[in-house]
């Protein structure tokens, strides 16, 4: 038995709470569980084989230096690739403006360290993803939320809450939001990055979903309309190839990266070199736009499959959003539902989600549910619909 050293541990623990999902994927992981909770992206879709042939090829050309030590910004050539997949749609970015990084989870970090100290503000969307309020409140931030509706966070709200609370920045998911599949229009993208030039407001713009559109046109980034480089784009490879390389990335003026890269090389030197040329080799050898296809149709199709049950099965008092892509819709159950509860009844019967609670930075939302529609094949979404609709007539 080990002495308690709690007593020791930083003042920050005392915020830091274990994730809900992180434990609701421990009894998803059972595979006669149906999973509507975790963020997870289909398996079946990962590129297994081109993936397979990268590796090989990488240690074939590269040998020992895939192995070794790389330099903190990032493996030029993937850097390269990102600024023009940037530029492609529509951000000004250059290779030098790009960090490959540890997920976009570790952008999240280091912004926080970069901006943040005790007591801080962060405007977010309300709800936002639950893994952002943990990583800033590792920085002991508070979180005021931003007003939303279905068109996403209302710009006209920002100059008085800006005036009031000063805060560090805002952070923002426009396109599918995690948690609600919430897409910020574009006249209001437009209009954060014309209040973030007036009012100096830096603004985090988290876009891993943008590429998962399978409805309607694409909408440029926040950044798209930025001439003042006050927004910080970040993205992932986690949805587009697999979310176990760990890459991700962040776009953002010289003045802001040559920060960052001190923090960079605080937390962990580099980002895996070997990963990097893995998936810089797969993006060069292969069709990425192809594959992207794949995955577009899957979930365009499996989010139909989901609508489609959830219209014929759930009581009402419940209605959910209606995302045009990503990997989340969320459902508004009646007011007195109890999320957790529910939980407790789906488990037992082999069907999971996440309650809506713990994405609230400011409290609140004991009535939602966040369904995620990547990870399950069409049958499974229709059984485990069944069985929770079940669970919600008899609730
Ligand atoms: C909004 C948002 N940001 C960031 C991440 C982190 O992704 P990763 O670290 O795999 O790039 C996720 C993952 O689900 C997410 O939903």
């Amino acid at each position: 038995m080990s002495a308690d050293q709690s007593a020791n541990f930083a003042r920050r623990m005392g915020q830091m709470r274990p994730s809900t999902i992180r434990e609701i994927l421990k009894v998803t992981a059972q595979p006669d569980v149906i999973s509507f909770a975790g963020g997870l992206p289909a398996p079946e879709l990962f590129p297994v084989a081109e993936v397979r042939a990268a590796a090989d090829a990488v240690l074939t050309q590269y040998g020992s230096r895939a192995l070794q030590y790389g330099p903190s910004e990032g493996f030029m050539p993937l850097r390269e690739w990102i600024a023009e997949e940037l530029v492609r749609r529509g951000l000004q970015a250059t290779a030098t403006e790009v960090m490959v990084t540890s997920g976009s989870q570790q952008v999240l970090d280091l912004v926080g360290k970069l901006f943040l100290d005790p007591g801080d503000v962060v405007l977010t969307e309300n709800p936002t993803y639950l893994a952002a309020i943990q990583s800033f409140q590792t920085f002991e931030a508070k979180f005021v939320p931003v007003p939303t509706d279905a068109d996403g966070l209302i710009p006209d709200a920002l100059p008085a809450l800006i005036r009031q609370h000063r805060p560090k920045f805002l952070y923002t998911i426009p396109n599918f939001q995690n948690p609600t599949g919430i897409t910020l229009s574009a006249p209001r993208r437009a209009a954060v990055a014309r209040i973030a030039a007036e009012h100096n407001l830096t603004v985090v713009e988290d876009d891993p979903y943008g590429k998962l559109r399978y409805r309607g046109a694409d909408i440029p980034a926040i950044k798209h309309w930025d001439e003042a480089g006050r927004v910080l784009y970040v993205s992932t490879f986690s949805k587009t190839i697999a979310p176990g390389l760990r890459l991700g990335w962040i776009a953002a003026p010289a003045d802001i990266m040559a920060r960052l890269l001190i923090l960079k090389q605080a937390a962990d030197l580099h980002t895996s070199s070997f990963d990097q040329l893995v998936a810089h080799t797969y993006l060069t050898q292969n069709d990425p736009a192809a594959h992207l296809e794949k995955i577009r149709q899957a979930y365009g199709e499996r989010y139909a499959v989901l609508d489609g049950a959830l219209r014929a099965a759930l009581p009402a008092g419940y209605s959910w959003t209606t995302p045009e892509g990503g990997m989340f819709l969320w459902v508004t159950g009646p007011e007195n539902l109890d999320a957790m509860e529910l939980l407790g009844r789906a488990i037992a019967q082999k069907v999971a989600f996440v309650p809506g609670r713990d994405f609230f930075p400011a409290g609140g939302g004991k009535n939602f549910l966040r369904l995620n529609y990547s990870n399950a094949t069409p049958e499974r979404i229709r059984e485990g619909v069944r069985r929770l609709a079940a669970l919600c007539r008899a609730g």
